[in-house]
């Protein structure tokens, strides 16, 4: 059981939610499978990370470069992403999590966005936890996207070059308004960024495990915020052993998984 120091959580956590398709090749089951059980790591992950006190918590769920997939696969993950916001909704609003979206929603299918309005609307004021899902994000993208905007002010004599600064580039940015990323997961044993979180992630810790996501569970997470605390060489600190003061924990609907 990996030992947290709750003093000092990472405040904002980014996950790169990799090998799906892999855990499903190798028990020759289709890639969707791999999805569909990818999900449930990603209902685990946002019960861990809540219950945890992680602040913010950001998952790659749908990258603007996904849509190359193939077209049954792309339906696919918008149907789970449905699905998961119609089962997920009550939970959500009974724990507290606040859900947001990022990246380029409007290319999303009508009954994907509707769902996800609707759900953005009901837990807009929670404030236990925010989930943001980044849903055809690209990291590039969202910069040239602040940027156009900048240039436009410019443009229009609103706005000085001299006042285009990181910070007014970053309040253009909806991925940056929950503040930078401390630490950026990936699974699945890749070591890149492919282009998730670029600005928010620039001094980000980085954490990469070789296990696939649809093996990713509650102590995976724990190991790698004991790692980020060990990087940050806080030792001294009071250390909690997170798996008693969960178990003791009323915390509603949370179950331990
Ligand atoms: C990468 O695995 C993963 C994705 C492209 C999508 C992530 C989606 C989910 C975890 C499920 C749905 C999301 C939510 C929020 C409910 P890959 O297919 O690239 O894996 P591979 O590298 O093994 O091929």
């Amino acid at each position: 059981m990996p030992l947290v120091d709750l003093a000092q959580l990472p405040k904002h956590v980014a996950i790169i939610m990799d090998g799906n398709g892999r855990w499903a090749q190798a028990r020759g089951r289709l890639r969707t499978m791999g999805h569909r059980e990818g999900s449930k790591s990603v209902r685990r992950v946002v019960r861990a990370s809540r219950r945890l006190g992680v602040r913010a918590l950001t998952l790659f769920a749908f990258s603007e470069q996904n849509w190359q997939r193939p077209e049954p696969e792309v339906v696919a993950l918008m149907e789970l992403l449905r699905d998961y916001l119609v089962t997920e909704r009550r939970e959500l609003i009974d724990n507290g999590v606040r859900l947001r979206a990022v990246g380029r929603i409007d290319k999303l299918p009508a009954r994907v966005r509707e769902v996800l309005d609707e759900t953005i609307a009901e837990t807009a004021n929670l404030r236990g936890m925010t989930l943001t899902l980044a849903l055809s994000y690209g990291g590039r993208e969202e910069i040239v996207d602040a940027a156009r905007t900048l240039a436009s002010r410019v443009a229009a004599g609103e706005l000085d070059p001299s006042a285009i600064t990181e910070a007014a580039l970053e309040r253009e940015m909806p991925s940056i308004s929950l503040g930078r990323v401390d630490l950026l997961i990936r699974t699945g044993g890749e070591q890149r960024i492919s282009n998730f979180l670029l600005w928010g992630t620039a001094y980000a810790e980085l954490y990469f495990t070789s296990k696939l996501w649809p093996e990713f569970a509650a102590d995976d997470l724990y190991a790698a915020v004991e790692a980020y605390q060990r990087r940050e060489r806080r030792f001294g600190q009071v250390l909690s052993d997170v798996g008693s003061l969960l178990s003791s924990s009323a915390s509603g609907a949370w179950e331990r998984q």
